[in-house]
This record gives structure tokens, C-alpha cells and sequence, in this order.
């Protein structure tokens, strides 16, 4: 007699199932894309420009040639005669391949050397002249929008300034409406600087074109490798179908692996001129000064209250850096991305956001470092409001929340910018996170400690972040509609193989995809081979980033099970010689309706697909699934800290962190921990030590592990971790939501207005992050804001 399985047993839906592919990384097997050796092989190096603002007048190679071991150097010159020294961006912009007219950012790609080592190959970098005629440098959009400032974008016709964009979204006039009938009006300034993703694998590629079948094999780290098959097929007008590019494993993508960058493209063409593969591996400053940093952006924000703490109307106006390129990968719809889902969880009628993005001599910036495209710095900025507004109002911090925050009955909720929150429980999260902290309490003992000279401070962060792009309808980059896939294959044997179109970076997909099928089939996970990264096998998809997988590719995955189910029905009323609207299911097994005891299992089901199939059916039980999602899924997370100032140094520590996440129906508890403690330690990282700047020349200050700092398990302080409110996505098969960025983009607020609430009374608004103790010091001391801005030359 078969009997319904353990769903736990079996590492389905809740099984905090060890991660499988830790066996081969903690092991040191991991195969990233520098593992690869290919017989013939060469290496190619990048020279990369000194200055961030310049002419070249001259470019001379004759001396790299003649060094023994080098076989190409490419310049922008030989790549303008191949059409090649520009290509487009996935932001419809263009971006230099290797210079030609100008070097616009430090660090930009100048020329390459392909040598029989990396160690040849940099030394022919150091061997190539350059002549620099310097221009006057642009370092922050400000001075970008100047009347006089030099344009940066020469090289495009009709552009006479720097700005790239202006772009608006919601009812200005309601907006000015309701601040015209507001009590009080809160407002506040900031910036949240440019980060850096840094990954610890850094960019690269291996270009192989095989030049007897025409074929162009491209290994490479890409959070998106049918995206950039489609761009190779479009910039070196390759057909589609000769192309494969395969993700091996990655070290780290946090969005720095989207864009395309020129050492993929050099890589490319020089594999095809010499016909041999060609590496290239980035070093770490050359990943920290030229790949896609994140953020970036200043904020004037104005909120429209009422006395009793509602809030009425907010105004927002942002002004993005996007360095010299704009190569950031938004929605084409959506031109700074998904700023608009700010103040989503708060029940506010208006609202009006004014964006415009800028040129200026930096390397491209506005990646969506683990962020659904700009929603870090949405939930920064709003957070950051939120604990500004509640103190003008003189009204405790919670409680303003707590009047504003959407209440259950209010879903699924339309925000003043147009998304429709799909679901949750926001009241009983901010509960649960004051509980959890003791907050009561916590205000008695920072008024104790104030008496002794002790500056203690509390700071809450609540938000409700959109993942999941599309719809398709709305949602598409470079026109490609953001929808995702799965492919599923059960043998004969009950065992099975799943392919999809995201690519994980070291999120557990492998782990987390074989629980969905657990659930859906009932083949245990242990059972299911998950495979992701390469065109040639994997289903179209649009990749991963922005916390898309679980819920785009996760639901995909949850209908091709159901697909593949659908068929198994069929087959076990063949087999229990029954009509299929006899047979019922539960989990692993179909059974007679009438008489439960007569069953098959899914593994029988899948031995007769091979064997035993009725009459007139196609052979196999096989699959595949395109999901287009209805909506976004929306998780809320309460994040609470606590801190202690030093008032004679600047210097703050932790005391305590408090979490409490609700991101639907949890695949693997222990994994979403882990994805919440990371993000968490990002988000301490970017609120308290990760400094990458720019001097006023332009010359990137934090670029090396010695300046920008990435914490260690040393530095990073413990967290409390809460999962009791569960709200199902009702638009997700499984009810899941993403979780991936949830704390690396509420986290950071929370950091700094428990540090801005430890400084209460002194008048300050606001210091910009990171909040180093020499800005604490100087707030305290000077009793004004700290702005973190890059410093403009005022010398001429
Ligand atoms: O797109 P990305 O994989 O970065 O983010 P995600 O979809 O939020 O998933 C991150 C990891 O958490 C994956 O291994 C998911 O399967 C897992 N997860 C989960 O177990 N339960 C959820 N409700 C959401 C994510």
C-alpha cells in the first residue's frame, strides 16, 4: 500500500534542508570561471586610464607589440574599424568599448593586451604610451547641471548638458494641495553615496570561438547569461544560435554582475581575430574602480503632516549620479528604477516624485546592489523621513508608524504612485519587532543613561519592498519582457532534472528549486538535479537579480511541476484502471477516491511514461514553463536597532539587532536566515564603514580592500532573527516572496536613526552615511548635518 509522504522528510516547502552546493564550495571545488582552463589558451589585461577627465592625443602600442609572448593589443582606433568602440547599454545609452576621443572616469578601459600569460600581458599594458590632455573634472551632479560645466557626453548628438533624464511619477497638484492644508511640513536632505557591491569573485570572461564550426562559447560571471547572448548577438551581430555563454559557478553577484562590460566584449573580439580563447580576470581595484556601483543619489524630501501624525501628502525630489555611462539595468519603463515604491506601506493619499539623472566623471553607476532597482535607496530615503517627521512632530517613533502603517484590511492596497501591495501583516511585524527589543524599556534606560552623559538611541526601520519583475506588461529591459522559466525532466526512475532561466550566485538555488518540486511532485529533493547558467541548455530567462528568483523563476518552476503532475494524473488512472476524475493526490502518491487504499506512486507514474504509457500518449514526462508574474510580491520587514555613541569619539556599537521578516511561505527557513544575516551585514557595512568616494580630480579614494571595508564575522554584530508572520503572496503559486535584498535594503535606516536618535536634542538632521566617527564627532561637537558628498575644486 503506497502512503502520502512527509513533506520534511522529504526536503520539501519548510525543510531547513542543508545547502547542497556547499558541498563542493566549502570543499574548494567550486568551478568560477577562473577554474577554467582551455587548451590554446591566452590572457588578456586592461590598461585603464590615470585620469578621469581627458583627451587622448595619442596612443602609441609599437612597444607592447615587440614584447616576446604578445599576440594582439587592441585600442579603441582598431575597435572603431570593427564598429566595436562603443556599444549600447541595457539603459538604451551607449558606453565606450575602449576609448577613442576622451577618457571619461578613472579607470576607464583603454586598450588590451592578449599575451601567453597575465603576467606578459600587464607588463605590455605598462609598455603602451598614452598622451592625456587633461579637461576639467565633474564629480558630482550638481556641478554636472552647472551652465558651465563641460559636457561629458561629447560624443552623443544633441546632448548639450549632462542631464540624461528627467522623469516624474504621481499628482503634483493633489500633492501641493494637501501640503497646502498640512499643520506641519517635515523635511529632510540627504545622500546616500555610491557603494560598491564588490563581490568576491571578480568580473571575467573566457571567449572561445571555434572558428570550424563558427560557434562562440563564452564562459563568463553574469547574473544574466541569456540577456548578454542576446547583447553578443546584437553588438557583434552574431546569429543567436552560435552563441553560448555559460554562468560556471559565481562568487557574488549583488548586481555587479548585470551590465556588460568592455572586457567581456575585448575578450570576444580578440578570441575570434586570434582564434584561440581568450581569458580575461579583473583584478580587485579594477573591479572596484570601473564596474557598475550602486546608489549614488541626493534626496530633498518634504512630507505634508497633520498634527494628530497622519501623513498627508509627501514631495520628492532625487538627482542621480550615474557616472559617464547610463549602464545600469532598469526597466525601461522606469527610468530610476523602482523609486517610486517608496512610502508603499504607509497609507498616504498623494504623493509626487520628481527624479533627473546626471553625467558626471565617474565609472557608470545606479546598479541594483542587492536591490530591485533602486528600492534601497526608496526605503532609505522614506525611512530616513519617517524618523525626521515623527521627531518634528514630537511623536514617538513606533506610534507614527503605527498611525500610517496599511492595516490588514486595507489589501490588497493601491500606493500614491500606482503599485498594488499584494499582501501582509504590517502592524503584527512592528509589534513583534518592539516586543522582541524590549522598546519600552529601551526608551527608560536612554533617559537614565542621558543623565550620566551616555548617548544611547533606537532606530526602527519598516518597509514593504516590490520583487518580482515583471509584470510583462510593465516591466522589460531593452525591450526583452521580464518574465522567467522551468524545465523539468522526470526519468524513468522517478529521479529528475530542473533547468531554469535564473542563475544564482549563491543564494541555494539548487537547494531551494529541488524543495519546490518535493512540494509540488513529491520526488524528494534529494532526488532532483537543479542546473542554471547556460544558454545552450537552460530555458530562456531573464536572470537573477533584484530577488526575482523565488518569486519568477520559483513560481515557474511550481507550474512546470504542475504541468508535469497533470500528466502523471493521467498515467495513474491508466495504471489503477480508473477514469482520471476518480483519482485523487496527495503528496507523492495518486489514490482512488473511493477506495484510498489503491494508489501509485509518482515514481510509478514516472517508470510507465517509459514503459507502460496507455494508448495514443506521447511518450516521457517532460516539461517545460514560461511565468509572467500578475504582480510583484511584496514582503514587509521590521528592522530595530540599538546603539550606544561615544560622545568624546564618534564611535558606535551595536547593541542590539532585531528582525522580523515577512516574506510569504519560507522554501528553507535556514536559507532565508542566512539571506536576511547577510543582508543585515551589508547594511551595517554601508551605515557604518564602507567609504568609496571621489576627490575632486576624480581619482576614486577606497579603491582597495584596505580602504573599503568589508566586514568580517569579527566585526559584524549578532542578530535577532523573527519569521512568525507569515503572509502568503495570494498571486504566487506557493505563496512565496522574495527575501534576497529585504535587509541590505531596509537595514541600512535603521542603523542611522538609531545613531541620529542618540544624538536627539542637538539639533542635527541628518550625517550621510557611512556614518564614520569623525562625522559623528564633528555633528556632535559643531552641532550640524554632515554631508557626504565628493568635494568640488574650487580653485579653478
Ligand atoms: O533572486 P534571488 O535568488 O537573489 O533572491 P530570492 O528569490 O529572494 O531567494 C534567495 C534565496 O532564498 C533562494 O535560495 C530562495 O529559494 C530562498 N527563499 C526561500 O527559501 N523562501 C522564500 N520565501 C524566499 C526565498
Amino acid at each position: 500500500m503506497t502512503q502520502a509522504l512527509d513533506e520534511i522528510k522529504i526536503g520539501g516547502m519548510g525543510a531547513s534542508r542543508k545547502r547542497v552546493e556547499d558541498n563542493r564550495f566549502i570543499r574548494g571545488r567550486g568551478n568560477y570561471t577562473d577554474d577554467i582552463h582551455l587548451p590554446g589558451m591566452l590572457h588578456m589585461e586592461i590598461l585603464r586610464s590615470p585620469v578621469a577627465h581627458a583627451r587622448i592625443t595619442r596612443i602609441d602600442a609599437s612597444k607592447a607589440w615587440e614584447i616576446p609572448g604578445v599576440h594582439l593589443v587592441l585600442t579603441g582606433e582598431m575597435m572603431a574599424t570593427r564598429n566595436l568602440a562603443w556599444m549600447p547599454t541595457l539603459s538604451y545609452d551607449t558606453q565606450a568599448v575602449l576609448a577613442t576621443d576622451k577618457v571619461r572616469f578613472q579607470g576607464q578601459e583603454v586598450a588590451c593586451v592578449i599575451a601567453d600569460d597575465p603576467y606578459i600581458a600587464k607588463d605590455a599594458c605598462e609598455a603602451i604610451d598614452v598622451d592625456y590632455e587633461p579637461l576639467p573634472v565633474v564629480v558630482n551632479p550638481q556641478q554636472a547641471a552647472a551652465a558651465d560645466a563641460p559636457v561629458i557626453r561629447d560624443d552623443k548628438e544633441n546632448q548639450a548638458g549632462n542631464v540624461i533624464y528627467n522623469w516624474e511619477v504621481g499628482d503634483a497638484e493633489g500633492t501641493d494641495r494637501a501640503f497646502a492644508r498640512a499643520d506641519l511640513v517635515s523635511r529632510l536632505q540627504l545622500h546616500y553615496p555610491r557603494s560598491h557591491p564588490s563581490p568576491i569573485e571578480c568580473c571575467g570572461s573566457i571567449a572561445d570561438f571555434n572558428r570550424s564550426t563558427s560557434k562562440l562559447t563564452v564562459y563568463m560571471t553574469t547574473q544574466a547569461p541569456h540577456i548578454i547572448r542576446a547583447a553578443v548577438a546584437l553588438v557583434a551581430e552574431l546569429p543567436e544560435h552560435m552563441i553560448r555563454i555559460i554562468s560556471p559557478d559565481i562568487g557574488g553577484g549583488f548586481g555587479n554582475k548585470v551590465p556588460v562590460y568592455p572586457g567581456y566584449v575585448c575578450s570576444i573580439l580578440a578570441s575570434i581575430l586570434l582564434e584561440r580563447p581568450v581569458k580575461w580576470i579583473e583584478d580587485k581595484t579594477g573591479n572596484l574602480i570601473s564596474t557598475g556601483f550602486a546608489r549614488d543619489v541626493y534626496l530633498d524630501g518634504e512630507m505634508a503632516l497633520r498634527r494628530d501624525g497622519k501623513i498627508l501628502a509627501v514631495r520628492m525630489r532625487t538627482t542621480a549620479d550615474h557616472g559617464a555611462f547610463f549602464a545600469d539595468a532598469q526597466p525601461s519603463k522606469f527610468k530610476i528604477g523602482l523609486m517610486h515604491s517608496t512610502f508603499g506601506c504607509y497609507d498616504i493619499p498623494v504623493a509626487h516624485l520628481a527624479a533627473r539623472g546626471l553625467y558626471t566623471n565617474k565609472a557608470p553607476g545606479g546598479v541594483a546592489y542587492r536591490c530591485s532597482f533602486r528600492v534601497t535607496e526608496a526605503m532609505f530615503f522614506q525611512e530616513r523621513m519617517m524618523h525626521a517627521a515623527a521627531n518634528d512632530l514630537g511623536m514617538d517613533q513606533a506610534e507614527f508608524r503605527r498611525v500610517n502603517l496599511v492595516s490588514d484590511e486595507q489589501f490588497p492596497h493601491r500606493t500614491p504612485f500606482g503599485f498594488l501591495l499584494d499582501s501582509g501583516q504590517y502592524g503584527a511585524c512592528l509589534d513583534l519587532g518592539l516586543k522582541a527589543v524590549g522598546y519600552e524599556d529601551f526608551l527608560r534606560q536612554k533617559e537614565e543613561a542621558r543623565k550620566n552623559g551616555r548617548l544611547l538611541g533606537i532606530g526602527i526601520s519598516t518597509m514593504s519592498e516590490p520583487l518580482g519583475a515583471g509584470n510583462s506588461r510593465e516591466y522589460d529591459i531593452l525591450g526583452i519582457k521580464m518574465f522567467d522559466s522551468a524545465e523539468l525532466r522526470v526519468h524513468m526512475t522517478g529521479k529528475a532534472l530542473l533547468r531554469t532561466g535564473a542563475r544564482g550566485q549563491g543564494q541555494g538555488h539548487e537547494t531551494t528549486w529541488g524543495q519546490i518540486v518535493a512540494h509540488e511532485l513529491g520526488i524528494p529533493a534529494d532526488d532532483v538535479t537543479v542546473e542554471e547558467g547556460d544558454t545552450d541548455t537552460a530555458p530562456f530567462g531573464m536572470g537573477t537579480y533584484a530577488s526575482r528568483s523565488t518569486p519568477v523563476a520559483g513560481a515557474a518552476i511550481a507550474m512546470v511541476c504542475r504541468k508535469v503532475r497533470a500528466k502523471a494524473r493521467r498515467l495513474a488512472a491508466h495504471l489503477l484502471e480508473v477514469s482520471e476524475e476518480d483519482i485523487e493526490w496527495e503528496l507523492g502518491r495518486f489514490y482512488v477516491r473511493s477506495a484510498p487504499d489503491r494508489g501509485v506512486t509518482i515514481t510509478e507514474c514516472a517508470m510507465a511514461a517509459y514503459s507502460n504509457m496507455p494508448d495514443g500518449m506521447e511518450p516521457g514526462l517532460e516539461n517545460n514553463a514560461y511565468y509572467d508574474p500578475p504582480n510583484l510580491t511584496w514582503p514587509f520587514a521590521c528592522y530595530i536597532v540599538t546603539v550606544e555613541v561615544d560622545p568624546e569619539t564618534g564611535v558606535w556599537d551595536v547593541l542590539n539587532i532585531v528582525a522580523v521578516d515577512d516574506c510569504g511561505v519560507r522554501i528553507n527557513p535556514m536559507i532565508v536566515e542566512g539571506q536576511i544575516m547577510g543582508g543585515l551585514t551589508e547594511a551595517f557595512a554601508m551605515s557604518n564603514m564602507q567609504f568609496i568616494t571621489f576627490d575632486a580630480d576624480g581619482n576614486c579614494v577606497g579603491s582597495n580592500y584596505m580602504d573599503y571595508l568589508i566586514p568580517t564575522a569579527w566585526e559584524t554584530p549578532g542578530f535577532e532573527l523573527h519569521g512568525e508572520v507569515v503572509t502568503p503572496s495570494p498571486h504566487h503559486p506557493i505563496g512565496a516572496k522574495g527575501v534576497g535584498e529585504c535587509a541590505a535594503v531596509g537595514g541600512p535606516a535603521a542603523f542611522v536613526n538609531a545613531v541620529m536618535d542618540a544624538l536627539g536634542g542637538t539639533g542635527v538632521r541628518n550625517i550621510d552615511m557611512p556614518l564614520l566617527p569623525d562625522r559623528v564627532w564633528e555633528a556632535i561637537t559643531e552641532r550640524h548635518d554632515v554631508s557626504g558628498a565628493p568635494p568640488v575644486r574650487t580653485d579653478g
